[in-house]
C-alpha cells in the first residue's frame, strides 16, 4: 500500500545547471543519487520539434503498409526499423491512404530531435562524472552522440494485462524519455510507485538512471526500477533515446516499434540484442 508521504519527482533547470548554479547542481546530486529519476526543463528543445515528432510518429503508424515501405527504401540520416514495417504494426491498424508520408520530413524530424537530445545527454554525462570525481570519459567514452537510438513506440489501445512494460530497470546508461500527454510511466521510490505525469505545457522530459551508469559511477548514482501502466481506450506513443554503448558501425537510428503481450513484434531480425528497449 502506497505510503502516505510527500514525494515529488525532481524537477532540474537544464539552464542552471549548465550555468553550475549551486543549489540546481545540489537538486542535481539528490535526483541522481537518491530517486534515479528526474524531470528536465528549461532544455532548449523547441516544441515545434517535439510537435513534428509526435506528427510524424503517428501518421507512420497510421497509414498504409506501402506508404510506410517508403521509409525502408529511404536513404537518409538515419536509419530505421522495427515493427513499422510489418503488413499489420498493431491491432487495429486504419491504413489510412489520405496519410502520405514524406521521408525527407520525418529523416530531418528524427535527426534534428535526436541530435538534440545527444547533446542534453553529452552534458549530463560529463557533468556526472565532474561530480562524482569520476576519471573522464568513464560515463562520456561509453556514448556515442553519432550512434544514439531513439524508439518511437506506438502502444496498443486496447492492451491485454495491467501493464505494458512490467518493473524493470534500463541496461543504459541514461534513457532520456518524451511521452505523449497519456502518460503511463511510473517509478519506483522507497517501495512506493509514483506516476511520471509531465505536465504538456512545460514540454519536460524524463530522465531515468540506468545500470550502466549505477555500476561506471562505482554505484553513486542510482538505476531507478520503473514500468508503465496499460491505459484503455487510448492510442499513446512514447520516445525514449538511449544514452548507450553502441558498437555497431552504423548510422543515428530510429526504431518505430509497437509491443504485444505476445512479446516483441518480430524484431529486426539483423538487431543486436543492444537494441532492446530496456
Ligand atoms: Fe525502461
Amino acid at each position: 500500500m502506497q505510503e502516505n508521504i510527500t514525494f515529488e519527482i525532481p524537477i532540474i533547470d537544464f539552464g542552471l545547471l549548465k550555468t553550475r548554479d549551486e543549489a540546481t547542481k545540489s537538486n542535481f546530486l539528490k535526483a541522481i543519487t537518491e530517486v534515479g529519476f528526474f524531470f528536465l526543463k528549461n532544455h532548449d528543445v523547441p516544441k515545434e520539434l517535439t510537435d513534428r515528432l509526435e506528427l510524424v510518429s503517428r501518421n507512420s503508424y497510421k497509414t498504409t503498409f506501402e506508404e510506410r515501405m517508403k521509409l525502408k527504401d529511404f536513404r537518409g540520416k538515419m536509419e530505421v526499423s522495427g515493427s513499422i514495417f510489418h503488413e499489420k504494426p498493431f491491432q487495429n491498424s486504419p491504413d489510412d491512404e489520405s496519410i502520405k508520408l514524406d521521408e525527407k520530413e520525418i529523416d530531418s524530424t528524427f535527426f534534428d530531435y535526436l541530435t538534440k537530445i545527444s547533446n542534453i545527454g553529452v552534458f549530463l554525462l560529463k557533468f556526472c562524472e565532474e561530480v562524482f570525481d569520476l576519471p573522464n570519459g568513464r560515463l562520456l567514452g561509453n556514448f556515442e552522440p553519432k550512434k544514439a537510438i531513439i524508439d518511437a513506440v506506438m502502444l496498443e489501445e486496447n492492451p491485454t494485462e495491467e501493464f505494458e512494460f512490467e518493473c524493470h530497470r534500463d541496461n543504459r546508461l541514461m534513457t532520456i524519455l518524451k511521452q505523449d500527454r497519456t502518460g503511463g510511466v511510473e517509478i519506483k521510490y522507497k517501495d512506493n510507485w509514483y506516476p511520471v505525469l509531465e505536465d504538456p505545457k512545460k514540454e519536460f522530459l524524463g530522465v531515468n538512471i540506468g545500470n550502466i551508469m549505477n555500476n561506471l559511477s562505482d554505484g553513486k548514482a542510482k538505476a531507478v526500477y520503473h514500468r508503465v501502466r496499460s491505459i484503455q481506450n487510448q492510442t499513446r506513443f512514447m520516445w525514449p533515446v538511449f544514452l548507450t554503448p553502441n558498437f555497431r558501425p552504423r548510422k543515428t537510428a530510429v526504431k518505430f516499434l509497437r509491443f504485444t503481450h505476445r512479446g516483441w513484434y518480430d524484431f529486426d531480425t539483423v538487431d543486436d540484442e543492444t537494441d532492446f528497449l530496456l
